[in-house]
């Protein structure tokens, strides 16, 4: 039997056994009650008193962390079981934030769940405040909430170390401040209090991506000048991943006896972290092996000599999910587009 056979098989077990726990421990009944002791275990359990949170979480990465067909595919269906420790997660504060979590074996659906995320070393439930009188009850931890919590699954390419780095955190930011912007809760009674968006845009977010750079085009002393600007990404530009990248694109539009030719699209440059064995350098003039990424903060600039007869000059930049793809691929983003004219 193959382990996505046995996966499955271990989800229709879990899910009937997990059905009578609901049955047995439902939230509401239990912390009516004033029960310590309910045994929270899946993110539906908080559904019924937190439902336009859980619609938020659920569609997002952290939901479809497990069922995400492109995670499937490369880890050959979970049969590179190491791949659990963070797409199918034990909670956090169970292994220790900031530790490399753990897989479970329960929950398929669930992914990185409000159970990994909120779940206490006690089977209590943490939040930002001590709140007793709340029906689930949520202790304050000052652990959960930083930026060390999301390290447990996201330092493996050094995002958090960036961030640390950068004067978004030394300004006092966490990663929740861009990932999860303060939202206008509505509570049963009608009135309203603030919380924290659940859904962690990031790179599959066309605005999100486009407040990462400022992207400008100008004419510098007979040179197009393509700049880029990491003014709103915590860390580098793109990060994560290695196949993510970002491309500054350009051509001319040059005109002979009265006709309009336009050049191939060239890459300018490009940034990104490239694979362990790669052997050739990601742009001219780079050693191979090294990272291009931009840093928070950071400028690139590259100037390019405007040819002769080139009446106007069109820059695009571009984000790509993973490299080696065309521009015509959905997996590239086209973030920014510019003309000049040069006469
Ligand atoms: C029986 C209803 C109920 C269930 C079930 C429930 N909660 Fe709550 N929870 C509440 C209420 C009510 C509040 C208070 C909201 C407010 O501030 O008015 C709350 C507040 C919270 C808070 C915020 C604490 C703070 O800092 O102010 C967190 C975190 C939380 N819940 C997490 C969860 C998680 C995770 C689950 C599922 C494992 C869950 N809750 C299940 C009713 C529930
Ligand atoms: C237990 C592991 C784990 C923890 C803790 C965790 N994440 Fe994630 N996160 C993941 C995984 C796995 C994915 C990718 C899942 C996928 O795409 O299949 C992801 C994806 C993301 C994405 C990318 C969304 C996109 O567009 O691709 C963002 C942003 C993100 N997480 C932010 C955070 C923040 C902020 C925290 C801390 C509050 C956090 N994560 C904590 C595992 C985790
Ligand atoms: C240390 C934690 C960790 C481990 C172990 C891990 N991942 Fe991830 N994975 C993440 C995080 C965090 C993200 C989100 C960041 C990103 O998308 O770049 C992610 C994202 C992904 C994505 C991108 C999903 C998308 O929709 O773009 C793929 C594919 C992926 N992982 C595959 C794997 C495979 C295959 C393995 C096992 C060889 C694995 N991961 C092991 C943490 C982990
Ligand atoms: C990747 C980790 C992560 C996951 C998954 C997660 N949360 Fe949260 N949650 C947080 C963080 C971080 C905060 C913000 C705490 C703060 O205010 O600084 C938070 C805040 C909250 C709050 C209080 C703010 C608000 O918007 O009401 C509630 C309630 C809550 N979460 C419930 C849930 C529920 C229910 C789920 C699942 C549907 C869930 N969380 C999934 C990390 C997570
Ligand atoms: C100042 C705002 C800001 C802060 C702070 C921030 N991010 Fe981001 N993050 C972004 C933006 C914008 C993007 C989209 C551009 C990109 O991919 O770099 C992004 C992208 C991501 C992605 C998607 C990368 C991928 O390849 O899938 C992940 C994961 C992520 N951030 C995690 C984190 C974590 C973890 C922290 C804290 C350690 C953090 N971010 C802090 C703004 C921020």
């Amino acid at each position: 039997m193959n382990l996505a056979t046995r996966l499955g098989l271990v989800v229709i077990v879990i899910g009937a056994f997990s059905g009578t726990i609901a049955v047995l421990n439902d939230g509401k009944k239990a912390a009516a009650q004033g029960s310590n002791k309910v045994r929270w275990e899946s993110s539906k359990q908080c559904q019924e008193c937190h439902p336009a949170l859980y619609d938020e979480w659920y569609g997002s990465h952290h939901q479809i962390a497990f069922t995400n067909p492109e995670v499937r595919l490369l880890s050959d269906d979970f049969r590179k079981e190491e791949c659990m420790d963070c797409h199918l997660p034990r909670p956090l504060a169970v292994t220790g934030f900031g530790k490399r979590t753990l897989p479970r074996r329960t929950h398929f659906n669930d992914g990185v769940s409000c159970i990994t995320c909120h779940l206490a070393a006690d089977g209590g439930i943490l939040g930002r405040n001590h709140r007793p009188e709340v029906p689930c009850q949520p202790q304050a931890s000052a652990q959960f909430s930083i930026a060390s919590a999301c390290a447990s699954c996201h330092n493996q390419h050094g995002t958090t170390d960036q961030f640390l780095a950068s004067h978004f955190a030394k300004q006092g930011n966490n990663c929740a401040t861009c990932h999860m912007p303060e939202i206008e809760r509505v509570r049963k009674d009608g009135s309203k209090r603030m919380g924290r968006k659940h859904v962690w845009d990031g790179c599959h977010n066309k605005e999100s991506l486009q407040s990462a750079g400022k992207f400008e085009v100008t004419v510098e002393a007979g040179e197009l000048v393509l700049s880029l600007s990491n003014v709103g990404a915590g860390h580098n530009f793109p990060t994560e991943e290695r196949h993510r990248a970002v491309d500054m694109m350009y051509r001319f539009v040059t005109n002979e006896g009265g006709e309009n030719k336009t050049s191939q699209w060239h890459r300018a440059y490009r940034f990104r972290q490239p694979y362990r064995d790669e052997q050739e350098p990601i742009n001219e003039g780079n050693e191979p092996g090294e990272n291009t990424q931009l840093t928070a903060g950071a400028t690139k600039a590259v100037r390019i000599k405007i040819p002769a007869g080139a009446a106007s000059a069109e820059a695009r930049l571009w984000y790509r999910l993973t490299p080696f793809i065309g521009d015509d691929s959905p997996q590239s983003t086209l973030l920014y587009e510019q003309r000049v004219n040069l006469k």
